[in-house]
């Protein structure tokens, strides 16, 4: 497992200059302009669910990657701390962002143990890569972290994403996924999907009292709080 979880962090690192193609449909992800307009359009949905409450003093990023979402967190809060495992990643992050508003950290999550407690925090696209076994222990930390009546928003991936080979993404026993860069190096990761009443029990049953929505194709995505 620890092996797995390093080359996980190790494909991300790799992954980091070439991981915005997958977001805005590019290069190998383009699957042509219908389907980027839905992309898009379902993408929107969920900034407009996130951006429905606002002015909150201190933000949680989880694996913020190269700040898709974080260059929507900060139109919502005052402050953020960003947490990555990914030194490409978070240098991405920063060039983008341009703020001193965000404070990134270099941080394993399956290590990371909260110094204080956040109003709100927010993880996309990393519950999926959370194993099943570390899964109840990684909940419990972001509980702890988060402050009694704090927001909790989580985005992910709600399908497959295998429709596309030149991605050459391809699921292996278990709850194991093998990713292949441009440039042809293979890693294997751990990907989850989960269903939406799956999901939403499972938050419930730590201590979030949450809502579990999906859009049509493509993004599961919760929204609520940490019961008081
Ligand atoms: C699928 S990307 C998600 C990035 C971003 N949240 C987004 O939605 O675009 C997963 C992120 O998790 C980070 N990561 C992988 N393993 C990690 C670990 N053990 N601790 C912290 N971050 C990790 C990667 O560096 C990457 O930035």
């Amino acid at each position: 497992m620890s092996d797995l979880l390093q080359h996980q962090i190790e494909y991300y690192r790799a992954r980091a200059p070439e991981y915005d193609e997958w977001f805005y449909r590019l290069g190998r992800y383009d699957r042509g302009a219908a389907h980027t307009r839905q992309w898009e359009a379902e993408a929107q949905i969920v900034r407009d669910q996130l951006h429905s409450q606002a002015g909150f003093d201190h933000i949680l990023e989880l694996a913020p990657g190269t700040g898709i979402w974080t260059e929507q967190l900060v139109r919502i809060g005052a402050r953020l701390t960003a947490l990555d495992a990914s030194p490409e990643m978070i240098a991405i992050n920063r060039a983008k962002l341009a703020s001193d508003r965000v404070d990134y950290q270099l941080a394993d999550l399956f290590a990371w143990q909260p110094q204080r407690q956040y109003d709100m925090i927010f993880f996309g696209f990393w519950l999926s890569h959370v194993p099943a076994a570390k899964l109840d222990a990684f909940l419990r930390t972001v509980q702890a972290a988060l402050k009694p009546g704090g927001r909790l928003f989580i985005v992910d991936s709600l399908e497959p994403d295998l429709a596309n080979s030149r991605t050459q993404t391809e699921n292996l026993a278990g709850e194991r996924q093998q990713r292949v860069l441009k440039d042809g190096r293979r890693y294997e990761i751990v990907k989850i999907y989960y269903g939406q009443t799956e999901l939403a029990d499972t938050l419930r049953h730590h201590g979030f009292d949450i809502e579990v929505r999906a859009t049509e194709n493509f993004f599961l995505y919760a929204d609520g709080r940490r019961a008081s």
